[in-house]
């Protein structure tokens, strides 16, 4: 695709827009799990991370002058629940004034409750392996309903449950460290009673809100023309990319898709279930994710049958020299773009990030912003890049 086919006509009120979590940009989240075991020196330090709990005006201004209209952000339960029950007041009058400044600048917002960091104190009691865990949720939930009603224009529950689910607890890389099947399922089996707990809540203190999940997808194919492969692939498929969400179905307004991987499988007797690793002239970011925008396209097609709203809530690319990601978001378009020609109701395409980040485990390495931050001084720099979102067309 060269620069003259980046000329795509979205729909009218197609929302192209950013995302972000308020742990990896806000800075001094001090009352979470993330950052007591950074302390321990378990995890990266997040430190000021980019310091956007005081710079957020910079950087939704510069969100605007790139062209977009819309942000993901994320709410820091552990800064409005510091303690059990107790609510500050002050923070929610800063993420009040946050999604003002937004409203300001003519931008939709997107608010995610739970990406990834949970409040200390109900980390200290088992966070989401317990079914209190799931409660306590559903009362942060209702909170904010309560208090920010007209400040939020779509409600994301729970991000990546899989991924949180299977870091924290199957695969031992992020808090609380622990590696168990059973544990993983049961952690998955409370973020759907989390989910729930959540959605009635804000709907019933607004039955007109739109609330909904960002679910990581995997695009799979089998690595050969088999019938195993292929088999692999339709049980990977269900389990990767829908069981989460049928079990939700009825507490669902619409649908997150964050979209990072592909992956092609194998199944045979010999060596067992593998995914086939990424060969030397497959595209691949600065992390050695391989790139393969068409896969947006499959795994939007197959949201279809759900018959609900999409937006792609997150996408992105680690690419420190800004060599990739041009092209790399507008073959996404693209490719989205054909998805809403089959029929998908895709409403909107959120970018992974607005600003370099800190990457969880990979702490400040990867480079996805669309805005560079140099994280000694703060400063920000618009990379070339961004100019995609403005050689794009968003009407018919
Ligand atoms: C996703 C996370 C997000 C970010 C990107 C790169 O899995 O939701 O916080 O780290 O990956």
């Amino acid at each position: 695709m060269n620069n003259q086919e980046i000329k795509l006509s979205l729909p009218n009120g197609f929302l192209l827009g950013a995302a972000s979590s308020a742990h990896q940009v806000e800075g001094n989240n001090k009352n979470s799990d993330w950052w007591m075991y950074e302390e321990m020196g378990k995890l990266p330090k997040s430190g000021k991370a980019c310091d956007h709990y005081n710079r957020f005006e910079e950087d939704f201004a510069l969100a605007k002058q790139i062209g977009l209209n819309a942000m993901r952000i994320s709410i820091e339960w552990s800064r409005i629940e510091p303690a059990e029950g107790k609510w500050s007041v002050s923070e929610l009058e800063h993420y009040k004034k946050v999604l003002r400044k937004l409203k300001d600048l003519g931008m939709t917002r997107m608010v995610t409750l739970h990406h990834f960091t949970l409040p200390r104190w109900l980390a200290d009691r088992g966070g989401m392996a317990t079914r209190e865990g799931a409660a306590a949720f559903g009362r942060f939930a209702w909170f904010l309903a309560q208090n920010l009603k007209s400040e939020v224009d779509l409600w994301v529950t729970i991000n990546e449950p899989e991924i949180y689910a299977g870091m924290g607890y199957r695969f031992g890389i992020w808090p609380p460290f622990k590696k168990s099947l059973p544990g993983f399922l049961k952690v998955i089996g409370n973020l759907i009673r989390a989910h729930k707990a959540a959605y009635r809540a804000i709907k019933e203190v607004n039955p007109d809100a739109k609330v909904g999940v960002a679910k990581n997808s995997v695009y799979m194919e089998p690595y050969r023309n088999k019938w195993t492969d292929k088999q692999a692939v339709k049980i990977a498929n269900f389990f990767a990319n829908h069981y989460f969400f049928e079990k939700i179905r009825k507490q669902l307004d619409f649908i997150g898709l964050n979209y990072y991987f592909y992956e092609r499988l194998r199944l045979d007797l010999k060596s067992g279930f593998q995914r086939v690793k990424p060969s030397e002239e497959e595209a691949r970011s600065d992390m050695g994710w391989r790139t393969h925008p068409e896969g947006i396209y499959y795994l939007l097609r197959a949201l279809r049958k759900y018959n609900k709203p999409v937006y792609v809530t997150e996408n992105g690319i680690a690419n420190a020299s800004d060599d990739m990601r041009k092209r790399f978001i507008a073959e996404h378009l693209y490719w989205a773009k054909k998805a809403i020609d089959f029929g998908v109701d895709v409403r909107g395409y959120f970018y992974w990030s607005l600003t370099d980040t800190y990457e969880w485990h990979d702490g400040f390495g990867p480079k996805f912003g669309l805005v560079e931050v140099d994280f000694e001084t703060q400063e920000r720099r618009v990379r070339e890049s961004a100019r995609v979102f403005k050689e794009i067309t968003v009407n018919f």
